[in-house]
Formats: C-alpha cells, structure tokens, sequence
C-alpha cells in the first residue's frame, strides 16, 4: 500500500474513496482468447491508477459454469481457468496494492451454481437428506405435485421453481442454473465464513455483497400476495431495465434475519482490522424498498456501504436529485453510516444511454457524474463510463444474458461489451492478437478507445481525469463536510460542499454563474451579451467557494 498517499492511508479510507467496477470479462485480455481476465486486468492497474481512482471491484472470477459469467460460482475457493489461477489473484493483489489501489471482491452467497458439489450431492441424495437441506428443495403443489410449491417469480423471468429429477422442485430466484441456498442452515454460514477467510487471508481490502438482501426467505415459502393485476416481480434490475422501487408484499427479499448474517461477517472484518489497522469492508448490492430499509445494512455493526440506487434510478432533474441526495444524506445519518453514489454497472443501461443517448446524453452524463463526486461519501464507477461509452445494441444472436433466454427482452450484455483500448478497428488491443472478443465491439468505436482520448483535453478520458484530480485536490480533505446550502432555481442545482459550490444546469437555458473560479467543469461553458460567465444547459461545474464571512 502507498502509505506516503493520504487519500489510501488511514482506517476509513473506504468513507470517501472511489472505486472502480472491473467487469472481469470484459475489462482487458491477457491470453487472447477474446475474454477478459486477472492478468489483462493486473497489467492495465497502471492506467486505473493514472485515472484517479483508489479501488477497484473485481467481478466474480471464481471457478464457474458462467451461465450468469461468474454469478454462478461452483468453488469460491479457486480461480476459473477462465480468468486465470490463484497465483494470478495473488499477483493482481500485489501490484493493486504497490500502485496504492484497494482490492474489492465480489461475493456470491444468494446462490450457487447447480453445478457446485453441495447441489451436485442434493440431486443426488432422497428428498429430506441433510444434503437437499443446504438448498431450498419442497414438494410441489397440486395432487403429483406437478405445480411449483408458491408463486414465486425469478428476476430473469419465469417461475423461480425448477422441478428436479426426483419431483421436488428447487428455488432459484434467478437463473435455474443458479439454486438459493438455504440460509437457516448453519453448514451455509460456516462454509462462507471460511471463504471470506480464504480471500482476507490472500489480501483482499473487502466484499460486494451479491444480492445482499435475498440470503434468507420468509419461514414457510408462502405466496407472495398479489394486489388486482400486479404481476410477480422483484426488486432488482430486470433484464437490463430499471424497476420502480414500489412498496409491495416481498417474502423472498430483506427478511429481517439476514442482518444476522452481516453482523458475523462484521465480527470477521473487524477481526482482520484490529491486528493491522487496515480495514476491510463489506459493501452491500441490496435493491431494498427505500432509503430506511437500505440504512439498515449498514448499521454500526454490519455493512459499512450500500449501494445507493436512487441515485442511479433518479431522471436528469434537478428536483428529482436534489431529493435523493436529501433522502440519502438522511436515512445514512440515522445510522451514522456514509453514503454512496453510483450512475451505472453491469446490470443497468449506461447512463449516457439513459439520458437519452447521443451528444446530450453524454454531457448530461458528464454533469450527473462531476456533481456525484462532489458529495459526501464515496463514488462507483464502472468501467467505460470515463470513455462516455453507450449501451450498444447487441445483436440477438451475440446476446449471452441467461434474462434474454428467460424473457427475450434485450438483457444486460449492452453495457458489458469489451473496453476499446487503442487502435482503428475491433479488437482495439483489448488483448493480444486479433481474437474478437465475446462480444463484438461497435465499428464506431474507434474515436472512443482510451488512445483515441487520451491527448484530447475534451475527451470523456480527460474529463474523468480532471475531475478525479479536482476531487483530490479541493475536497480530499473535507470528508465530513457536509452538504449546505442546497438549493433548486430555475431547473438548476447547486450546492456547496467545502470550499467548493457546485451547480448542475438541468434546465433548458443557460443559468449565470455565481463569482468563483471555475475548478473543474463537465464541458465548455459560454458567455452572456455582457461578457457574463454563463452554465449551458446540461453541464456541471465545480467553482471555489467564496470564504465563509
Ligand atoms: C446481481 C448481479 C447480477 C447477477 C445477479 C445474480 O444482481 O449484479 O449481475 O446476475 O446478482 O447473481
């Protein structure tokens, strides 16, 4: 670890830091076999570590199937062969650790792959063996049983039964290739209180927790209760479309039990802390009801984040942001706990896409992201977001997500098509050769590869680069400084954190700029009739803040 850096040294250092989503697959190949892995990623640290950011979170590359890439872990104890060996993680850690970069995993605990031993054992062993009992098996309904057991929807579509060879069925809340183990079970705690070890011992810095608010079901499996034409569902990203978050009646999702699970694995985090002062974090990816129900997570004795959804799920308003930073700031407070604020992954629509694509799109992706980092807390990022890459319209037959054979709707592979490096047509070095990578890249990518940007002071690259920096420079210091002074006029935003005011321009005009020096902005401002510092629509700009009178 970079200790002489006081952004990466000191126990919080995860309060404020901002992390990087690596989706393994697709992030860099290092044996051009056309799919991204551990040694692709250890050998471009250096251009994470140039961009700004202090953490990277690695998608699973445990041993896997791959019927959700990685979702579906069969060992949590190994490596797939896929993304490289356990010696290959032990490098990664080390040079992520040399160049001052934090190492966040990805945990699976929600599920297994069906094709992990404990499930292999369960199909093999009589209906009420303690081999089933690690996995949700039941009788169906119906008099042979013929009928799933409740009327449970998967996320990817369909009923989230399978029926198995001997007539039981078994819960799968996502693909059937990925069965829920059974929480209640003591060996399922025990066993990943041992795979945590495993990779704290191997150096890791902390967890993101998959599916953190569905480990443990509602005793008894009951139907979950439907108003007049509401249809079964879930609260999580659908096939790569975002779902409202809507009060509604969920015995599968965010039983008060499983906080239970969080505050052993605390113990266990805490336990590595206290022999060496670095601390370890767990992260929680819950799409819970609301704001409360996601402060509970990270309550003083479990998570110390969350992911912040509403932030992500918020239309470019300024009314609708301000909210949710006032909604965030507050139920994170109750719990004395710190925010988090995130645009895009690799379940959601990119967000220059969601912003109604094209030049507009990107500059109000541009602005959300300068304003995020300016608040309190820390900030995800996920990879391509500082190219301003889109969505792209993965041609059917080029689609891999298990939600496109669940559902036929597009799915998720649009934001998970490989980062275009350098060069003038596909691969774009994004490995050695000229291997075409799992999924092909667009033609018009070219102006968009991290060489392409790099020289250009107006590329997203740049951009990013700034932006970070000015995070750095103007706010390293101020991690509990708060929000003040929010306030909405005229389609604007502006805030001030600091020594720094901040503005985002939702409007449809160009609003005044207030006196300051302008820090960092998302694109280029302009001037009024009087030579007035004008803010375009669309764009963001942090300027120095006035000294307090
Ligand atoms: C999470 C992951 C998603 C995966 C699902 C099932 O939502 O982010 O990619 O498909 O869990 O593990």
């Amino acid at each position: 670890m970079a200790e002489n850096d006081p952004h990466q040294s000191g126990a919080d250092w995860w309060r404020d830091a901002v992390t990087y989503e690596v989706y393994v697959r697709s992030f860099a190949d290092g044996n051009g076999d056309g799919v991204g892995d551990l040694p692709g990623l250890t050998a471009r640290l250096g251009y994470l570590r140039d961009l700004g950011v202090d953490a990277v979170w690695i998608t699973p590359f445990f041993t896997s199937p791959q019927a959700d890439h990685g979702y579906d872990v069969a060992d949590y104890l190994d490596v797939d062969p896929l993304f490289g060996t356990l010696a290959d993680a032990d490098e990664l850690l080390e040079r992520a650790h040399a160049l001052g970069l934090r190492v966040i995993v990805d945990l699976v605990p929600n599920h297994t792959s069906s094709q992990h031993p404990w499930f292999q054992e369960a199909l093999a062993s009589e209906p009420g063996s303690p081999q089933r009992a690690r996995y949700l098996f039941r009788d169906g309904r119906g008099p042979d049983g013929e009928l799933p057991p409740n009327n449970w929807h998967s996320v990817f579509g369909g009923p989230a039964w399978t029926r198995e060879p001997r007539g039981q069925w078994y819960l799968h809340l996502f693909d059937s290739a990925q069965p829920d183990l059974d929480w209640r079970n003591p060996d399922v705690g025990d066993h990943f209180e041992e795979v945590l070890r495993f990779w704290l011992d191997r150096g890791v810095d902390g967890f993101r927790i998959d599916v953190a608010h569905g480990l443990v079901k509602e005793e008894g499996l009951r139907d979950q209760l439907l108003a007049a034409g509401e249809q079964p569902g879930s609260a999580a990203p659908v096939a790569g479309a975002m779902v409202e978050r809507t009060m509604r009646d969920e015995p599968m999702w965010d039983q008060p039990e499983v906080h239970d699970v969080y505050r052993r694995w605390r113990r266990v985090l805490d336990e590595y802390a206290a022999r060496d002062g670095r601390e370890r974090i767990l992260i929680a990816e819950a799409w819970t009801q609301s704001p409360e129900s996601m402060a509970r997570f990270v309550r003083p004795d479990e998570m110390h984040q969350a992911f912040n959804f509403s932030w992500l799920l918020a239309p470019f308003s300024a009314e609708a942001f301000a909210e949710v930073i006032t909604g965030t700031l507050t139920a994170v407070d109750l719990v004395g706990a710190s925010p988090t604020w995130v645009l895009s992954n690799h379940d959601v629509i990119r967000h220059p896409t969601r912003y109604g694509g094209g030049e507009r799109g990107l500059a109000r992706a541009r602005a959300a992201t300068l304003t995020m980092l300016a608040l309190p807390g820390s900030a995800y990022l996920y990879q391509g977001e500082e190219l301003g890459l889109e969505q792209v319209d993965v041609a059917p037959e080029h689609r891999q997500d298990p939600s496109w054979f669940r559902t036929g709707l597009p799915g998720r592979d649009g934001s998970r098509v490989p980062v275009p490096w350098a060069g003038a047509a596909a691969p774009y070095d994004f490995g050695p050769g000229q291997a075409q990578p799992w999924i092909p890249q667009p033609a018009h990518w070219r102006t968009l590869t991290v060489a392409a940007q790099s020289d250009d002071p107006d590329s997203t690259l740049a951009f990013y680069r700034r932006a970070l920096a000015a995070r750095r420079t103007h706010l390293g210091a101020a991690s509990g400084e708060p929000v003040t002074d929010l306030t909405v006029d005229a389609g604007a935003l502006s805030f001030r954190r600091g020594q720094v005011t901040v503005l985002l321009n939702c409007g449809e005009e160009p609003v005044p700029l207030p006196p300051g020096e302008v820090l960092v902005a998302s694109g280029p401002l302009s001037r009024g009739p009087q030579g007035t510092r004008l803010l375009p629509a669309d764009r963001a700009v942090w300027l120095a803040a006035p000294a307090a009178r």
